[in-house]
This record gives C-alpha cells, sequence and structure tokens, in this order.
C-alpha cells in the first residue's frame, strides 16, 4: 500500500525513480510525485495526480534530473487523492515521502501550527515533513531537545521519536546533498547496495534492476545512505550491521510478457506456482511435518485445536482450511477476521496453533491480529505467507513459505490457490503427527498433490467457455455465489473476485441458507453461479438449484462430471475435468477467478489496478 523509491549515487536517477514508481504501482495508483536534487542541488519536486505515466509525462516536460532522489505512488489515507496531498511533503528546503499511517498527526499538527509551520495539504505525512524542519532550526528547544540537530540522520532520529503509528520514510535536504535518510516502523523499507549508488524502496521488485544485494530493515531502524555507503541505527540508537541478502527476485516475474494483465498472467501461472510450493514434498513417500519448521513436530503433538487469522482472501483459504483440518486432522479450527479478532475480548487457548495467512505479509490487521494472539499468550504461531522477508515470517515460531512468485494483480488468485496447497499440508502434516492419517491416505492425498498443477491446467482449457459466459454478465448488476461444504468459502471468494474487479454487487451463500433471505432476490435479472462437486452434498445442492430455477433466476453451473446436471433453459452448464475431493475447491476456484477476469474485460474496468483498492493493505 504506497510505494516509496529512493536512490544517491553519480548519475541521474530520474529514470530509475519512474521505473520504480511503475513497478510498485499496484501498491497504490491515483497520485505520485518525486524529488530530487538538480545539477544545480535545488530541490525539484514534481507531483500528479492519477497514475504514475501522468507523472512521467510532466517529468519529461519539464526535463527534470538528479543523482539524489525520492519517489512515491499513493493510495489515499489521510486526504482526497490530489496534487496538493501527493506525496513528496515538503518543509524548508527538505522533502519526505512516507507509507503507513501516523496515528497522533493531528496532535503533532496542532503543535506545529502553534510553532507557526503552515500546511497546504491534508496528509498525515506533511506533519513529518514541518516535524523535521523543526527539529533541525531553533524550534528544537520548543520539542524539548537542547537544540537544532546537526544534521538531517539525527533530525529523523529525533523526530521519529514523536510519531505514533506505522512508517517507512524516506527523506532528502538540499542543504545535504551527499545523504539521503530512511527510516522504518511498522511498514516494509528495504535497502540496495549497487555499483553506481545506493537505494531505497518498499519493495525489492523496485530494485532487481539495479542490485540484488539488499538489506531489509528492522522495525525502528534509521539509516543514513551515502554514495560510497550506508550506515545504520537500530531504535536505541547503536550503530547496527544488518545482513546482506541476495534477492532471488527475478525481474522477469514483475513483468507483463506476452499477458494483457497481471491477473491473467497470475492466473495461468497457478500449475508453475502450484509446483513450485509443493516442491518439498518433491517424491517422497511420506509427509515431513518439518516443512513447517523445526519445532513443527514437537507443536504439532501438542496442539489440541486450531486458529487461523486472516484478512479477504486470505480469509477464505483459512476458511476452506477449517473444513480439511476437522475433517483429516480431527482438531477443531475456528477462523477470525483479524481485523475483528484483534479488538476482540477472546479466550485464549494456549493450546491453540495460531494460523495466520497472508500473501504480502504484512497486512496491518493480520500482523496486529498475531501480535494479539501472542500477547494473549499463545506460543504456538504459524504463518502462510508468500514473501519469506516479511514481518509476519519473522514474527511467527513455524512457517511455510508459499512460493507463489510475486503476485502483482490487485486481485489475488495464484497466492490463493498456493495457500491452499500449504494449508492442505498442514492438514495431513497435523493429523500425521497427531496419529489420525493411515500410510494409505497420506500416500493417496501427496498423489493427489503431486497431480495438482495438471488439474488446474485441464480447468485453464476451460477459458474459452467461460469467455463465452462473461458476455451475459455485463448488463448484471448483482449476481449470487452458491457453494455447500468446502465449496462455501470458494463461492465466497468467487464473489469476491467479480465484485472487487468488476464492481458487479455479488454475494457468497452456503447454498442451503438461500431460502433463509437471500432467495427473495432471485429473479430473471439475477445470475446465480454454482459451484457444483461431485461430492456427498450433490443431492442437497440440486435442490437449492430448484429452488432458484423455480423463481426465474438463471443459473451458471461450474458441475464436476457425473453430477447430472443438464443444460436446460435457463440452466448454464460448464463441465470441469475432473473431480478432485477435498482438494476440489482449488480447481473450482481456477474457473470463477476466469469468469471474474473475463467479466471484467467485458465491462471495461482496470483489471489490474481496481478502482480504490491497492495490494498490501499496510494500514488498518
Ligand atoms: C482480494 C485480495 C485481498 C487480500 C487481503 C489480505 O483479491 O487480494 O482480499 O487477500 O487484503 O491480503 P494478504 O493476503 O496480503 O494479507
Amino acid at each position: 500500500m504506497c510505494g516509496i523509491v529512493g536512490a544517491i549515487g553519480a548519475n541521474d536517477f530520474t529514470p530509475f525513480l519512474l521505473a520504480g514508481l511503475k513497478t510498485l504501482e499496484y501498491r497504490g495508483y491515483d497520485s505520485a510525485g518525486l524529488a530530487v536534487l538538480d545539477a544545480s542541488g535545488a530541490l525539484c519536486r514534481v507531483r500528479a495526480k492519477g497514475r504514475v505515466s501522468e507523472l512521467q509525462a510532466r517529468v519529461a516536460q519539464l526535463g527534470i534530473s538528479g543523482a539524489v532522489g525520492i519517489a512515491h505512488t499513493r493510495w489515499a489515507t489521510h486526504g482526497i487523492p490530489a496534487e496538493h496531498n501527493a506525496h513528496p511533503h515538503v518543509s524548508g528546503g527538505l522533502a519526505v515521502v512516507h507509507n503507513g499511517i501516523i496515528e497522533n498527526y493531528e496532535a503533532l499538527r496542532g503543535q506545529l501550527q502553534a510553532l507557526g509551520y503552515v500546511f497546504s495539504s491534508d496528509t498525515d505525512t506533511e506533519t513529518i515533513a514541518h516535524l523535521l524542519r523543526a527539529c533541525l532550526c531553533e524550534d528544537a528547544t520548543a520539542l524539548g531537545f537542547a537544540g537544532p540537530a546537526p544534521d538531517l540522520f539525527t533530525a529523523v532520529r529525533r523526530a521519529v521519536l514523536f510519531l505514533q503509528g506505522a512508517y517507512a520514510l524516506a527523506v532528502m535536504r538540499e542543504e545535504e546533498p551527499d545523504c539521503l535518510v530512511v527510516a522504518r516502523e511498522g511498514s516494509p523499507l528495504m535497502l540496495g547496495l549497487g555499483e553506481r549508488g545506493h537505494f531505497a524502496a518498499s519493495d525489492a521488485s523496485a530494485l532487481v534492476s539495479v542490485t540484488r544485494r539488499m538489506i531489509y530493515l528492522e522495525n525502528g531502524d534509521v539509516a543514513r545512505l551515502r554514495g560510497t555507503g550506508v550506515e545504520l541505527v537500530d531504535r536505541q540508537g547503536q550503530a547496527v550491521v544488518r545482513e546482506v541478502v541476495q534477492s532471488t527476485l527475478s525481474a522477469d516475474a514483475v513483468e507483463l510478457g506476452d499477458y494483457r494483465h497481471f491477473m491473467q498472467k497470475e492466473i495461468f501461472e497457478q500449475p508453475q506456482a502450484l509446483g513450485n510450493t509443493l516442491e518439498m514434498i518433491g517424491g517422497a513417500a511420506r509427509l515431513q511435518p518439518g516443512i513447517f519448521g523445526v519445532e513443527a513436530s514437537e507443536i504439532f503433538a501438542q496442539v489440541e485445536a486450531v486458529l487461523i487469522l486472516a484478512c479477504g482472501t486470505s480469509s477464505y483459504a483459512g476458511q476452506v482450511a477449517r473444513y480439511w483440518i476437522e475433517a483429516v486432522a480431527g482438531l477443531p479450527c475456528t477462523v477470525e477476521i483479524a481485523s475483528e479478532y484483534r479488538y476482540r475480548h477472546s479466550v485464549p487457548n494456549p493450546q491453540q496453533l495460531v494460523v495466520v495467512i497472508s500473501q504480502s505479509g504484512e497486512t496491518a490487521d493480520t500482523l496486529a491480529a498475531l501480535h494479539h494472539a501472542k500477547a494473549q499468550g499463545h506460543a504456538y504461531t504459524l504463518s502462510i505467507c508468500n514473501v519469506p522477508e516479511s514481518a509476519m515470517v519473522r514474527a511467527t515460531r513455524l512457517r511455510f513459505i508459499t512460493r507463489a512468485g510475486p503476485e502483482i494483480g490487485v486481485a489475488s488468485t495464484k497466492a490463493f490457490t498456493a495457500q491452499l496447497a500449504a494449508l492442505f499440508l498442514l492438514t495431513l502434516s497435523l493429523a500425521k503427527v497427531q496419529g489420525r492419517l493411515s500410510l494409505e491416505t497420506e500416500q493417496t492425498f501427496l498423489a493427489e498433490l503431486r497431480h495438482l498443477p495438471v488439474a488446474v491446467e485441464n480447468v485453464l482449457a476451460l477459458e474459452p467457455q467461460i469467455k463465452r459466459w462473461s458476455q451475459r454478465f455485463a448488463s448484471k448488476q448483482h449476481a449470487l455465489f452458491l457453494g455447500r461444504g468446502h465449496h462455501y468459502p470458494i463461492a465466497l471468494e468467487g464473489a469476491l473476485k467479480l465484485k472487487e474487479i468488476s464492481y458487479i454487487h455479488a454475494e457468497g451463500y452456503p447454498a442451503g441458507e438461500l431460502k433463509h433471505g437471500p432467495l427473495a432476490l432471485v429473479d430473471a435479472q439475477m445470475p446465480v453461479i454454482v459451484v457444483a462437486p461431485n461430492d456427498a452434498l450433490l443431492d442437497k445442492l440440486k435442490a437449492n438449484m430448484q429452488e432458484v430455477h423455480a423463481r426465474g433466476g438463471e443459473l451458471y453451473v461450474f458441475a464436476d462430471g457425473g453430477t447430472g446436471v443438464v443444460q436446460s433453459d435457463g440452466v448454464n452448464v460448464l463441465r470441469l475435468p475432473e473431480h478432485y475431493g477435498l482438494l476440489s475447491p482449488v480447481l473450482h476456484v481456477v474457473a470463477l477467478q476466469l469468469l471474474a477476469y473475463h467479466v471484467a474485460l467485458v465491462k471495461g474496468t482496470d483489471v489490474d489496478k481496481p478502482r480504490n483498492l491497492a495490494k498490501s493493505v499496510t494500514v488498518e
């Protein structure tokens, strides 16, 4: 959510800053801006409402260049998307870009206004700009310091003492053209160590074009970057050396290639993403619970229940897993929306395994829910995450890294199916350690997992038929998605995908719940999408479909072979290639992703950057 790039060295880094913003645009795209020190040493700032391309055009028009610079792409929190609210924010000769939220900004703003600082935006970030300026001048005494900070590095270290909330900051100053200062608390930020200079970004993907050598900042860290080196201090102000990590992120992974949209690319990458995620089971005859961490077997043997915490699509992965964990591992499992759990008075059970699921590993609510669970005495924690260096992964005792590769489309697709694969492995591991998995069942499930990429490939081949269906949705205002059992969360996910990228209002329901209210919505204008696997609940589901049909609703049924659901007037049937038992949700969701994608194409929405949304929700 929001993207930061910074660079310092001997070259003109304006093209790098703009390219970095393009890469990070999926994290926020309502306005963008950059500031550089030009050849004369003057601070030049350019901002534009809208996409990075608007900013690019303005920079080209103005012919701006500079070897020191910071840039930002914004997802509005405080203040509408508008040029005056776009970053960088300036005060005197300094400029700041910021990700996150400063919770006490109103109090700080009042304090700074009383000192005479004039605000020109509605943002929390501008407070930081003025606060830094105050730290650098005589006003420092009014803030409780003996005198002005001698340099920007010291000023940032002082200013962060006032900030409550989450932030990643990059700051530059006309009077100190040889440095950039960055700080991190809560929001991700990393440094890139290059041949031609030093860099900072909120996401490694913005840096791989210039370097693979990276330092992931810890919370509380403040760093000063010069063309020749970096120095770092921790929260206590002690100089620290952080590990330099060699990023393995491939530049292709964040390129569109021949695809029209990242979402399309990511839907079609699912066989590979699943194959990579399942690589650790390889050809092994037995499952090793150690894939979740060295302590996994010991912890899994102790746990009496599972508590899953997540948001959005990741929480639907958790909901599918609830059915699996209770049915296969015999352990009670609850799934809670992280933003509810963190503020709820719940009854902790220290024998519960707390599982956080997150593509990004940075989602503020999930991270806070994890900390809340730990503070309540939960010691058994596991993260299932797609970003190995993320805050969430670092905060749990056990971890499983899905290997879906970078997900750029705002609507999650390949990360979701990779999470399902990981959660199925968790289910089997728990069942095994708890003595509830026979050798035969283990081997059957492992074989099904290994075949999963091929099974998904077969679903992807249905695209032409799904595309034909999508034409019929273009004029619709609403849609209902129905499923039962472990396909009910898939109905929820199908509805979420459709609403977020096509803006058609869609709701997912357990099919049995229809007659308890939502059936009142059904008429000829209401498409009802049904997830129909060939499982034990099929007859019940068919009865629910009859309830819709009898009321003139148009049914779109994704049916497994052998279900006996046939095409007729008002009943459209798309046959899935194979029934896949407990793992069937993985196949059905792929079909629903394709439906949402093609409906969005027909509607002409911005598929990868749907309105009002952004990837990685790092604010509450
Ligand atoms: C929907 C979607 C979101 C995310 C949610 C959690 O397509 O992507 O609902 O699933 O914001 O994000 P992560 O998984 O990064 O914690």
